[in-house]
């Protein structure tokens, strides 16, 4: 990130923490701005004694919210108030790309079970088109890599690549042990997300398409 960059997630952060009201359970998303929200939320929770239960993305905001002192909870025992998220790309109808950190299928599960969910960016996220930065991530049941790579060619895939692990050999392998394919369509419409999803061995794919959704960009 640019210092300019950080200062409007920092900005934005902390705009999202200040709507959190006592006794809410909030979804938490992955992402640079996302650790940033929970960080000024964890400020509230400790000098306003707000009582406040975090269900989390992935492991890696689960530990943060451990370091932070917020107290967390399940989707198997409570459902989010509201769920906060970052994204890779929001086009002018607020469909997104998510997955850049891989975690979209339980980061689409928590928009899912949410009352509302507040996507906060900044406005490099927006785009004329989805895809045209980042690619939509697939994550793909290991087995069925071969058959999905193959269903994808056949409804327009024009690249397709197994996203690597970070800092050592091989695959990425997400928190349920499954691969990534990153890829790219040279037309995305509406049905994308349901095809994508009925293909045997895709899991979840990054696109979120038709949500609803409130997007905060700052600046
Ligand atoms: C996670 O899988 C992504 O969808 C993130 O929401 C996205 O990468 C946003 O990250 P930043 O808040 O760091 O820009």
């Amino acid at each position: 990130d640019t210092i300019i960059n950080r200062e409007n997630k920092e900005r934005v952060a902390r705009e999202m923490a200040a709507m959190a009201k006592d006794g809410d359970i909030i979804g938490a998303g992955s992402g640079s701005t996302v650790y940033l929200t929970l960080f000024e939320l964890s400020k509230r929770i400790h000098k306003e004694k707000l009582h406040l239960e975090v269900i989390p993305a992935s492991q890696e905001i689960s530990i943060t919210c451990v370091q932070l002192g917020i107290p967390q909870t399940t989707l198997w025992e409570k459902r989010p108030d509201w769920t906060f998220d970052g994204a890779d790309e929001v086009d002018s109808d607020h469909n997104l790309i998510k997955g850049r950190g891989g975690a979209m299928f339980k980061e689409k599960l928590l928009i899912k079970s949410s009352v509302k969910t507040f996507i906060l960016i900044d406005s490099s996220k927006l785009v004329n088109s989805l895809g045209s930065h980042f690619p939509i991530p697939v994550e793909v049941f290991p087995a069925a890599l071969s058959y999905v790579e193959h269903e994808l060619q056949k409804i327009g895939a024009s690249e397709i690549a197994l996203r690597p692990a970070h800092g050592k050999d091989g695959a990425i392998l997400t928190e349920s042990g499954n691969f990534i394919l990153d890829t790219h369509f040279n037309y995305i419409d509406a049905s994308l997300e349901q095809q994508l999803k009925s293909i045997t061995g895709v899991i979840e794919s990054g696109l979120f398409i038709g949500y609803d959704v409130n997007v905060i960009v700052s600046p």
